[in-house]
C-alpha cells in the first residue's frame, strides 16, 4: 500500500515569540522540521508533502531537498484546513499518515504502526498519557472505552479537562475517507478553526473502526509551543544521546552536561568531560579524551588524542596522540599530524603541524605548512597577511622557531633551522643555519636610575 506523509508546519506558532517560522527554531542545533522529516524519511513514504503557511519561503529555502513536495495554507484556519492544502498534491488512494512540524521527538519505531494501519479502512491516531495534559487536545471513550471524539482544551468541559489522555496530533487513514471527512468538518469552536481532531467523531458515524494507539514513550510524542518546551524537548534530546553514547561505551563525567548538535561517532573508551558541546559531524577515535567545556565541530580526532579543557575546535583534523590545549582554537584547515601538541593560547587556521611537531603556548599559525618534530616557541606569529592577500609560511623539518618571532609570509623556512628567539623573519632561512633578526643588545654600565626628586 502506498504511504503518503503530510506534515503540518503553517502555524505561525504565536507562543515562540519569534520572528522565525516555529519549524525552523533549532532543536539539537538542527531545525524542528528536520528531526519529523528524518522519521518521516525512515518510514519510506512515497511521497512527503509539508504544509507551509506563515514563512513558507524561508522554511522551503531551509530545506532545498528534491524529494519533498509543498503545500500552501493561504489563511490560518486550522489543522484541517492545513491537511485540506495538502490534498491537491496526493493521490486519489492510498494510505496518509499526518505528522505535526512541531512534534520533533518521535520516532519510526512508534510511528511504523500507523503507517501500517494508515491502508486499513480504519481510523488511527497516537495518544500519550500526560501527569500534566493542560493545552493538548483530549481523547474522549465511551463506558466501553471505544473513542467517541476529540475535544481541544479550549472546547473542553471540566470533566473533560481531567481526562489525562491526549492526542499527539498524529493520525491514519486511507485518503478516500480522509476527502470524504474533510469537507464535512466545521468551525463552530472557541478557535473558530476547522479541526482535524473532529475527524475520528466522524470516522465514528460513518461506523468506520477507529484504533487509538497508545504512545509507550510519552516524552517523544511532546509538541512544542513555546520556549520552554522547546527547551524541554532540548534536554530530553539531550538524555537520549548521552544514553546511547554512553550504551556504545562512551564514558560522560556527566550525561546531564552534555550536548550533541549533530552526529558524535566514538570508537571504545573515550572519555567526554562535562559541558562538551558537539556540533555537525564529530568523530572522535578509541581513547579520545575530551576536556570541560569543549566546543567541537565537523571534525576527527585520532585515536588516543587529549583534548585540554576549553579548546574551540572547528574544521580540524587531529591526528593519534596528539595533545591539544587547554585553552587551544583550531580553525578551519588545521590539521595536525599524530602526536602533534598545541598548547594554551595557540590559534591554528588552515595549516598542516607535522608528526610530533609542537607549538605550545602562545602563538598563531595561519596558512603554514610545518613539517615534522618543528619546535614553535612561545609569541610565535606566522604573519600571513599583508591587508590584502594570505600568504603561505613553509617551515621544514627539525627547525626550531625561538620564542617572540614573527614570520612574515611568503617565506620559508628550511629544514634543521634555527630562529633566535626575537627575530623578525622577512627572508627564507636556508636549512641548517641560524638566523637572527634582531638589534643587539648594549650594556650600559655607568648608568643611574633616576630618582624621585623630593619637595
Ligand atoms: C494540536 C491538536 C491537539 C493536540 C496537539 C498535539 C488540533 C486542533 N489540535 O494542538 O489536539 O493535542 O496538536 O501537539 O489539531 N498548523 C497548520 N495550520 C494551521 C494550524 C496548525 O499547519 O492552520 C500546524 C502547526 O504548524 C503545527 C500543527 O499544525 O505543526 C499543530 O498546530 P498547533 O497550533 O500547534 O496545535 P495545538 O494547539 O498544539
Ligand atoms: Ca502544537
Amino acid at each position: 500500500m502506498a504511504l503518503s506523509i503530510v506534515i503540518l508546519a503553517a502555524g505561525e506558532g504565536k507562543r515562540m515569540r519569534s520572528a522565525r517560522p516555529k519549524v525552523l527554531a533549532p532543536l539539537a542545533g538542527v531545525p524542528l522540521l528536520a528531526h519529523v522529516l528524518a522519521t518521516a524519511r525512515a518510514l519510506g513514504p512515497e511521497r512527503i508533502v509539508v504544509v507551509v503557511g506563515h514563512g513558507g519561503e524561508a522554511v522551503k529555502a531551509a530545506f532545498p531537498d528534491s524529494d519533498l513536495l509543498w503545500a500552501h495554507q493561504h489563511d490560518r484556519l486550522g489543522t484541517a484546513d492545513a491537511l485540506a492544502a495538502a490534498l491537491p498534491r496526493l493521490p486519489e488512494t492510498g494510505g496518509l499518515l499526518v505528522l505535526c512540524g512541531d512534534v520533533p521527538l518521535l520516532d519510526a519505531t512508534t510511528l511504523a504502526h500507523l503507517a501500517d494501519a494508515a491502508g486499513r479502512d480504519e481510523f488511527t491516531l497516537l495518544s500519550a498519557r500526560y501527569p500534566n495534559p493542560t493545552g493538548y487536545g483530549r481523547i474522549v471513550r465511551d463506558a466501553g472505552g471505544a473513542l467517541l471524539r476529540i475535544v481541544e482544551e479550549r472546547d473542553a468541559d471540566e470533566a473533560e479537562r481531567a481526562i489525562d489522555e491526549v492526542n499527539t496530533g498524529v493520525v491514519a487513514a486511507p485518503l478516500e475517507r480522509v476527502r470524504e471527512w474533510l469537507p464535512r468538518i466545521g468551525r463552530d469552536n472557541a478557535q473558530g478553526e476547522y479541526y482535524l481532531t473532529d475527524m475520528p467523531a466522524l470516522a465514528v458515524a460513518d461506523g468506520v473502526p477507529v484504533l487509538v494507539i497508545e504512545a509507550a514513550d510519552t516524552a517523544a510524542t511532546r509538541g512544542i509551543n513555546n520556549r520552554a518546551e522547546l527547551a524541554a524537548a532540548e534536554a530530553e534530546l539531550r538524555r537520549r544521546r548521552a544514553r546511547a553514547l554512553m550504551e556504545a561505551g562512551v564514558t560522560l563525567a556527566d550525561p546531564e552536561r552534555l550536548d550533541v548538535r549533530g552526529t558524535l561517532a566514538c570508537g571504545r573508551d573515550v572519555f567526554i568531560d562535562a559541558n562538551a558541546i558537539f556540533e555537525g559531524r564529530v568523530e572522535l577515535g578509541d581513547g579520545v579524551h575530551i576536556g570541560a567545556g569543549v566546543v567541537i565541530r565537523d571534525a576527527a580526532v585520532g585515536s588516543g588524542a587529549a583534548i585540554g579543557p576549553y579548546c574551540v575546535i572547528e574544521g580540524a583534523r587531529i591526528g593519534a596522540n596528539a595533545v591539544v590545549g587547554p585553552f587551544a582554537r583550531l580553525r578551519p584547515g588545521s590539521a595536525l599530524a599524530d602526536e602533534a601538541h598545541v598548547g594554551n593560547f595557540v590559534e591554528v587556521k588552515n595549516t598542516s603541524l607535522g608528526r610530533a611537531s609542537k607549538a605550545n603556548h602562545l602563538a598563531y599559525l595561519g596558512d603554514a605548512e610545518i613539517g615534522e618534530r618543528v619546535n614553535v616557541g612561545a609569541g610565535v606569529i606566522t604573519c600571513n597577511y599583508d591587508g590584502a592577500e594570505k600568504h603561505r609560511t613553509v617551515i621544514g623539518d627539525d627547525a626550531f622557531i625561538g620564542s617572540d618571532s614573527p614570520l612574515v609570509a611568503p617565506v620559508k623556512i628550511g629544514a634543521g633551522a634555527t630562529i633566535g628567539a626575537g627575530s623578525t623573519i622577512t627572508e627564507d632561512v636556508p636549512a641548517g643555519t641560524l638566523a637572527l633578526g634582531r638589534s643587539r643588545q648594549t650594556i650600559v654600565g655607568d648608568w643611574e636610575r633616576p630618582k624621585k626628586s623630593k619637595k
